[in-house]
């Protein structure tokens, strides 16, 4: 039996209390990540840096002993592999040109040899198995199929997807191309991630909410099924953890038709609601308000409270309900995390 209190969860036993781990984790609001970063060199260049993508890996860890460790990359490192190029630029976010917008846009991708491209995010995650702790969890991930295309369709983040969803709209059968093209790179990608240390995955579908019910089916639900069953053939019962952020209603249906270990809930989750829908059927993750976190004090351990008193008992992973904001003063993480740790049911 593990000793590692997040695949105990995973795995559904009862723990004497939730794992802690927080989504972006590591990132700008840490002076030590600004110190790493400042060393010059483009993100990407971060990403693809083994000894400093796991050197800011660790930084969180050191810092407030979470639960699990999530690699340092980003989910468009598989925009990049297929050949568009990617940059963050300060204060814009990610630039991906040129954009894809059509049919006749897919053979500017190189599908050949996409997962191999992103060795160095391997490299990453055996130097971590090496490095972490030995009661700390690996976590691999990618983004989902339909948040990935949103951007490489758009070319840039955009506030509703547009561009997407009304090319999905004008030519299914093309958009279905795209998709289909992701979903094979990032189950090599996510398979690549597990043959190299990582013990868990997760699938960011950030961009999940945009989608009515038809389209959830078809490029949220569907593609993320025939990830997880390519994973489980190769690793039959390797912990996934889904986060379709927004989903609402559509939750229930995702978490049980894709083929997750684990679901993930955005902040506007109402807890009742997944206490009875969802946390029967397997373990759930969330959902603290990221910009609680900035806030501090009396409200943030209220509301963890809440949470802990309405999920803790059962197979629950405490985490937010989106990434930590570069404005989250460090001592309030330090004080969540002390607050969970010493939490029992
Ligand atoms: O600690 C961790 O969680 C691991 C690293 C991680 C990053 N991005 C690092 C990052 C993870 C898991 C992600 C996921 C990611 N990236 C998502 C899904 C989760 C979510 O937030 O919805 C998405 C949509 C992206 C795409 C992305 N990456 C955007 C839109 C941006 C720009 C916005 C921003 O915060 O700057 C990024 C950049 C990014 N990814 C940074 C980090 C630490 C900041 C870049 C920098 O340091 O300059």
């Amino acid at each position: 039996m593990s000793n590692k209190l997040l695949l105990r969860v995973l795995s559904g036993e009862s723990v004497e209390r939730p794992p802690i781990w927080l989504m972006r984790q590591a990132g700008r609001y840490l002076p030590e990540y600004r110190a790493v970063r400042a060393r010059g060199g483009s993100f990407l260049d971060l990403c693809y840096s083994p000894e400093l993508a796991a050197e800011v890996t660790l930084q969180p860890i050191r810092r407030y002993g979470f639960d699990a460790s999530i690699v340092f990359s980003d989910i468009l490192v598989v925009a990049d592999a297929l050949g568009q190029s990617v940059r963050f630029e300060e204060s814009v976010g990610p630039l991906l040109a040129p954009p894809v917008r059509q049919r006749t846009d897919l053979t500017l991708l190189k599908a050949e040899g996409a997962a191999e491209r992103l060795q160095p995010v391997y490299e990453t995650l055996k130097l971590l198995r090496r490095a972490l702790p030995s009661e700390t969890c690996l976590i691999g991930f990618a983004g989902a199929p339909w948040t990935v295309a949103s951007y490489m369709v758009a070319g840039e983040g955009s506030r509703d997807q547009a561009a997407a969803r009304l090319w999905a709209y004008r030519d299914p059968t093309g958009f279905s191309e795209l998709i289909d093209l992701i979903v094979q790179v990032t189950i090599e990608y996510l398979l690549g991630q597990v043959r190299a240390g990582a013990e868990v995955l997760q699938i960011f579908d950030s961009w999940a909410g945009s989608l009515p019910e038809g389209e959830f089916q078809r490029w949220c639900i569907e593609p993320t099924k025939v990830i997880t069953s390519a994973i489980h053939r190769e690793f039959p019962g390797l912990p996934i953890i889904g986060f379709p952020k927004g989903a609402g209603a559509m939750y229930p249906d995702y978490a049980l038709k894709t083929g997750i270990t684990a679901v993930s809930l955005d902040s506007s989750m109402p807890l009742q609601f997944a206490k009875d829908r969802l946390q029967p059927h397997m373990t759930v993750q969330g959902n603290l308000d990221p910009l609680l976190l900035v806030s501090g004090g009396k409200a943030l351990l209220q509301e963890a409270g809440r949470i802990l008193s309405l999920m803790g008992n059962r197979r629950f992973i405490f985490n937010l309900g989106h990434g930590i904001v570069p404005e989250t003063p460090p001592e309030n993480v330090t004080e969540l995390v002390q607050f969970v740790k010493n939490w029992r049911s």
